[in-house]
């Protein structure tokens, strides 16, 4: 029988909590158990299985090819490695805008089969019957404003939004109408700090930001953007923590001229 564990998990209610106390939420994506595991021990508040991991795991030039069977495959290796952080499952395009009973199904199977704690969807007006079937029947979900990269083509430029009054007025209204809806938090991405204040102050739940200033409740940056895995990205809300593209380069220089003179492994590595 599985022993019960002794880490207190985060939960949607102390993501609420958090924003009453005035603590800041601490997110980052993550897409396997090796990942999720070493975020989860430094105190990483919300794992998300975002699909980005379209871009990051799979090499695509953008997220619209992730499948519910891509997120389901890496939300199980996700919740293997972490036991305290609240992980949230990204709703892949066309997983939850076809039918508010398909996104159910779907959303149903994220958390039954994959064991996410919450799910997570692009865009407001058009999704708030699908978040109110979800939510009323005991689906925390997430949503997402601002820049929704499942969008792209009809944006046509990862360019922030939410820069003219119209569109700006349109993500606040939209934000008001995602958490009458019943989400329990919203990420906002790449829209002005003024309009993410104003969207954090006017809800009661949190706001996750990324390339949307500090005043939101929390931040999620993608993991390989924030460790100096990806090379060739560098918006300027990206803040790069290490170098690890250099640091594995030059560990695996190392390894191979090791290999290649016959001085790995010497005799005390080998039996
Ligand atoms: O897919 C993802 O990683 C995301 C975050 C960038 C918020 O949606």
């Amino acid at each position: 029988m599985q022993q019960p564990s002794t880490v207190r998990a985060v939960t949607t209610r102390r993501l609420l909590d958090m924003k009453a106390q005035g603590t800041k939420i601490v997110c980052l994506t993550a897409y396997d158990a090796l990942m999720a595991s070493i975020f989860d021990h430094a105190g990483v508040d919300v794992l998300l299985v975002g699909d980005s991991l379209g871009n990051i795991v799979q090499g695509h030039e953008t997220t619209i090819p992730v499948t519910l069977e891509d997120i389901i495959y890496h939300t199980k290796a996700v919740r293997r490695g972490a036991s305290r952080a609240l992980i949230v499952a990204d709703m892949p395009f066309m997983s939850y805008q076809v039918h508010p009973d398909e996104a159910f199904r779907n959303a149903g199977r994220l958390m039954k089969e994959a064991g996410a704690a919450a799910v997570k969807l692009e865009g407001g007006q058009r999704v708030l019957d699908a978040v109110a079937r979800m939510t009323a029947a005991g689906i925390p979900v997430m949503g997402h404003l601002g820049l929704t990269p499942q969008s792209i083509y009809q944006f046509g430029s990862y360019q922030a939004r939410g820069r003219e009054q119209e569109e700006a007025e349109q993500i606040y209204r939209d934000a008001l109408a995602l958490q009458e809806a019943g989400a329990f938090a919203i990420v906002l991405e790449k829209i002005p700090a003024s309009l993410a204040k104003r969207i954090t102050e006017s809800l009661r739940i949190p706001t996750i930001g990324i390339g949307a200033g500090p005043w939101c409740d929390g931040q999620i940056l993608v993991y390989a953007d924030m460790l100096g895995l990806t090379v060739d990205f560098h918006p300027r809300f990206v803040r790069r923590y290490d170098n690890l593209f250099e640091r594995i380069t030059d560990a695996v220089r190392r390894y191979s001229e090791d290999v290649r003179r016959g001085d790995f492994p010497n005799e005390s590595e080998s039996y």
